[in-house]
């Protein structure tokens, strides 16, 4: 199995989302309306929504047209248990991000918190952007919010750990395949009735030149690429990019 296909379950939606507030959301989907450009009628797809943190908010700000499509169960079931909770009609989706075959329908989609790089081959990698341009309206846009290696180096650290309130602890080795552009993230929960779990997760690293040609062999244009929620220019001080392209 590949690791994402674990790694999303039950122990990721108790702990791993802890520091994700709600706070944390509304300010991330004011930035998804601004660089996307959104209207109240825009269809919006959820690419790799999660627990729907961000379809939900936009459902509360009265978007009626929202997808949000996962491959975890486990999340998707979260999402839906919410949106039943807080009466949000918002069509939840389980499906792998490659396989998607929406075609000239979504006005904008996003791919928040890490969730590109995810394929150990960099044509399945490049497929995700494939079928995103696919499923854009021309003119459509598409925001993508991706780590930022150049402003994580200075501080890179190879090792972090948690610990909850309820006495469970989370070891986190980080290791970085330099010339493979690989980051192996090794994790191990450690509850404080000593069951231990351990998961992980590998991300193949994106430099913003080559995500360009990514963005334009997929029939998109970068069209800006902001270091902030704000839509500030990128520094190599930002540990996060968010690259904003446009169907072609
Ligand atoms: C880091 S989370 C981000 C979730 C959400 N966007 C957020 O901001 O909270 C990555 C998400 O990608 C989903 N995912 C992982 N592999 C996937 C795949 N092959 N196809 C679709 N979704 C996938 C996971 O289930 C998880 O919900």
């Amino acid at each position: 199995m590949a690791w994402y296909e674990n790694f999303f379950d039950e122990w990721y939606l108790k702990y791993w989302i802890q520091p994700l507030t709600q706070e944390r959301a509304q300010r991330e989907v004011d930035a998804i309306e601004r660089y996307l450009g959104l209207k109240a009628d825009s269809r919006v797809l959820d690419l790799c929504c999660g627990q729907g943190r961000h379809s939900l908010e936009l459902a509360r700000r009265g978007y009626k047209n929202v997808v949000g499509l996962d491959l975890s169960e486990t999340l998707l079931q979260a999402s839906q248990e919410k949106a039943r909770q807080e009466g949000l009609a918002i069509s939840f989706v389980q499906s792998d991000m490659r396989a998607i075959s929406y075609d000239n329908e979504f006005d904008g989609i996003y791919n928040f918190y890490t969730a590109f790089g995810y394929f150990e081959k960099d044509e399945d990698n490049q497929m995700v952007l494939d079928v995103v341009g696919k499923a854009l309206k021309p003119g459509g846009r598409f925001l993508l919010d991706y780590p930022s290696l150049e402003g994580r180096m200075g501080t890179w650290k190879t090792q972090e750990y948690f610990e909850y309130d309820d006495g469970t602890i989370m070891l986190h080795e980080m290791i970085h395949e330099v010339f493979e552009q690989k980051i192996v993230n090794k994790v191990l929960y450690i509850t404080k009735d000593n069951v231990r779990h351990r998961t992980g997760f590998t991300l193949r690293h994106y430099y913003g030149r080559e995500l360009t040609r990514c963005f334009e062999k997929a029939g998109m244009k970068v069209v800006g690429a902001f270091g902030t929620l704000k839509g500030d220019p990128l520094t190599n001080k930002d540990t996060r990019v968010l690259v904003v392209g446009e169907k072609m």
